[in-house]
């Protein structure tokens, strides 16, 4: 019999198919943490009732973070942020001629009373990170990952420093991009 697949915890939402490439990165985040998750594409503007519906519902679903990328005149995740319970995380997608600004502010400059945790622009990395430590104040073995990832990195700079430092002192220094 096939194995029941674990409810979603997190719910990654995007304004259209083209934020996939950049929204796909959370997704890959989430999956390494082992976070179930799901992942759907609404538009505060295309679709403003099934947003709405969604959020509305999420936190009964069993959900605990939503993450919402969205390019342009970004409403996205406030407007999911308006009908939720639920932290809402704001990843402003570059996706038009003002290359990610415009999404950046419409969503970072959210009114008193509706937060969204605003990310950098493309930042859907750091919102899967962030969603994953959020899951993980109630999570040991969650939060244990956690610390393994940020030794990992430890020990990932220090390699990157001891090949600098290696270019610098031995033979291979023209590489360097400095005199
Ligand atoms: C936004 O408009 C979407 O989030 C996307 O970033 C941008 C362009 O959407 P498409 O025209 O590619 O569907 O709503």
């Amino acid at each position: 019999m096939a194995q029941k697949r674990p409810a979603p915890m997190v719910g990654i939402v995007m304004g259209s198919d083209s934020d996939l490439p950049v929204m796909q990165k959370a997704a890959t985040i989430l999956s390494q943490f082992g976070v179930p998750f799901e992942m759907h594409v609404m538009s505060a503007h295309r679709t403003p009732g099934r947003a709405h519906d969604y959020a509305a519902s999420a936190h009964a679903r069993g959900l605990k973070v939503l993450i919402a990328g969205a390019g342009m005149a970004a409403h996205l995740a406030g407007v999911l942020a308006a009908s939720t319970p639920l932290p809402v995380l704001g990843v402003p997608i570059n996706s038009g001629a003002l290359e990610g600004l415009d999404a950046l502010l419409a969503t970072v400059q959210m009114p008193s009373g509706i937060p969204v945790g605003t990310l950098a622009i493309d930042g859907s990395r750091n919102a899967a990170l962030l969603a994953v430590q959020i899951l993980a104040t109630s999570d040991c073995a969650l939060q244990a990952r956690i610390l393994d990832y940020k030794a990992a990195m430890v020990d990932q700079v220090a390699a990157k420093d001891a090949r600098v430092q290696a270019a610098l002192h031995h033979e291979s220094q023209e590489a360097l991009p400095f005199p």
